[in-house]
């Protein structure tokens, strides 16, 4: 059966998962950490080869600042800690998303661990941090119109300036916590893409939640917009 080369997850129900236990919002984030490593660690198990998640988007910044400053740290912190560890698994870390508005230090660590996993081949993590798929889109534009090289944008010229370039694009979208909604994330690589969603809270998204999300996405025949026989 075939695993899907690139799976993208929107890790939502933090909050709600620790409503339902009369914690703060931010003790999901905190839960919600250990399940990214399970997560990582399985996908690189299984053989996945590249991983896309949606850590903090563009207009997360509107929450209280405590929550704000409780998920930026949540990412030093993984930074110093999880995903230098992620070296040693041969897993190749990026960053998405605009670093003008990250503090200097995070941005740093950032390039450091960049840098630092580089060459590795296992698994492709992207983190995308201050994200969303309408900046992406246009940030890509706008870095062909300042080059000036290309005098058309074609489907092709754009995607060499996505940030996501040249992973292809994903295969399987989860989304945790029952909302149906796509929420800015990756809008012009899912155009294919198979999409899930499930009930369960990111906090309680474990490997064998994600080992069904790929059960399902073996059964779904993907036609690319042909009909069933032209596929073989
Ligand atoms: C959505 O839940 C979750 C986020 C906005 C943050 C996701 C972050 C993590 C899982 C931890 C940090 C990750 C890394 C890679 C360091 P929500 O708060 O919107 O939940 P709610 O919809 O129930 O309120």
């Amino acid at each position: 059966m075939s695993i899907p080369k690139h799976i993208a997850i929107i890790m939502d129900g933090n909050g709600r998962w620790a409503k339902k236990r009369l914690l703060p919002r931010v003790a999901g984030h905190a839960r919600g950490v250990k399940r990214v490593k399970e997560i990582i660690e399985h996908c690189s198990h299984i053989g996945v080869k590249y991983l896309t998640l949606f850590a903090f988007g563009r207009e997360n910044w509107k929450r209280p600042q405590t929550e704000v400053s409780f998920l930026m740290n949540l990412l030093l912190e993984q930074l110093d800690k999880e995903f230098l560890h992620l070296h040693e698994e041969d897993v190749k870390i990026r960053f998405i998303g605009d670093r003008s508005r990250l503090d200097k230090i995070i941005c740093e660590k950032i390039e450091v661990i960049e840098k630092l996993t580089n060459a590795n081949k296992k698994l492709n993590l992207n983190v995308a941090v201050d994200y969303s798929g309408s900046y992406d889109i246009i940030q890509a534009i706008n870095t062909v119109l300042a080059e000036g090289k290309h005098k058309n944008i074609t489907r092709e010229v754009l995607e060499k300036y996505l940030l996501t370039y040249p992973n292809p694009a994903p295969d399987l979208f989860i989304r945790t916590s029952g909302e149906i909604r796509i929420s800015n994330f990756m809008l012009w690589q899912i155009a294919y893409t198979e999409l899930y969603f499930t009930s369960k809270l990111w906090p309680d998204f474990n490997k064998q939640a994600l080992d069904d999300a790929i059960k399902w996405f073996q059964t779904r025949e993907r036609r690319y917009g042909k009909i069933s026989e032209q596929l073989e």
